[in-house]
């Protein structure tokens, strides 16, 4: 044979490499979380999500969250995705304020440099931290009254200047509700991101000690199987998607990731619609934890991580490590 075929030419130096790579990160793809928490005088860290170095994501003050953007903005992140967790808590009469405030002041300073999604749930707003309204039993989250609640949040995030409203609450019908009460108030631009096919997951633990927001209380119900996907069954979060989608959902998501990677490639191939992936909580300190113990490389393995979710069909990243994806991928 006068000639050679090879599959390690392409691999044989970083130029090369870069050169033929198909997926390429940058953090314009990627969502920061944020967590605005009211009555608290400084910052405090989330075990898992704060980082060795303490640059990870901490529970902010209404100050210390514009500080936090300021220099995200810096680092090339552009997106956000805030989680306001209020001070007093409620069975069923909610104020929105302190979040909507937050909204308005992020607004004000940012304008238009920033694309602000607002996670709409109410799980930071009850007493019992369930997602939704209780029957009088306590033992299950009534479907229609929710949707009412929700429905009134978005629309008070949307009218504080939220660009992106998303619906995390697992609902029957709360993106056709949201959507109708978007545009029944002039708001048609507001984009409505669905976390449409989320799961009931053993990885959401550091989000729930940020969001305050873990089930509690003397109620009946004790977890959040009953709306939230079971993990073995795909094809609800295909028929949920598809009904969000028809609902008049923008965007689409599975959360979390790395243990969805499955359901990510199977319903990004299916719907033609953008797709997010939610890196949660727990699969984000579970790298974060193992680098600290110096058994693995901290960025490989986000890297990688990252990596996997756009081979999978995310077009959108929402990860608590955005904001060091401009330094890490420089690695690569
Ligand atoms: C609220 C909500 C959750 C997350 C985002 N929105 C958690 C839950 O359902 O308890 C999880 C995010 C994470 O773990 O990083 N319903």
């Amino acid at each position: 044979m006068s000639y050679s075929i090879s599959n390690r030419r392409i691999r044989l130096s970083p130029q090369a490499r870069a050169l033929t790579r198909e997926i390429v990160l940058t953090p314009q793809k990627m969502i920061q979380p944020l967590f605005v928490v009211e009555g608290i005088k400084s910052r405090e860290p989330i075990p898992g999500l704060s980082g060795a170095d303490n640059k990870g994501t901490f529970r902010d003050t209404t100050e210390s969250v514009l500080k936090q953007i300021e220099s995200d903005l810096k680092a090339g992140v552009k997106s956000f995705l805030l989680f306001g967790v209020p001070d007093s808590k409620s069975e069923n009469n909610f104020k929105y304020d302190f979040t909507a405030n937050q909204i308005a002041s992020i607004r004000k300073q940012f304008g238009q440099d920033v694309l602000l999604s607002v996670d709409v749930c109410l799980c930071s707003y009850t007493s019992h931290g369930q997602c939704g309204i209780l029957n009088d039993s306590l033992d299950h989250v009534v479907n229609g009254a929710t949707v009412d609640a929700l429905a009134k949040c978005a629309l008070a995030y949307a009218q504080a200047g939220a660009d992106c409203v998303a619906p995390s609450d697992m609902m029957d019908g709360r993106v056709g509700a949201i959507r109708r009460a978007l545009d029944e108030h002039k708001l048609e631009n507001t984009l409505l991101m669905s976390y449409s096919a989320k799961f009931h997951s053993g990885f959401y633990g550091p989000f729930r000690v940020a969001a305050d927001s873990a089930p509690k209380g003397e109620v009946k119900l004790k977890d959040r199987a009953t709306y939230q996907i079971d993990p073995g069954n795909p094809s609800d979060a295909l028929r949920s998607s598809l009904r969000d989608a028809d609902e008049g959902a923008d965007i689409l998501m599975v959360k979390p990731g790395l243990p969805y990677l499955d359901v990510l490639a199977q319903l990004s191939a299916e719907i033609p619609l953008p797709w997010a992936v939610y890196e949660v909580s727990g699969e984000y300190a579970a790298i974060e934890l193992m680098a600290e113990k110096g058994l693995i490389n901290r960025e490989r393995a986000h890297l990688e991580t990252w990596t996997a979710f756009a081979r999978a069909g995310a077009q959108i990243i929402i990860t608590y490590g955005a904001r060091h994806a401009r330094e890490w991928i420089k690695t690569l």
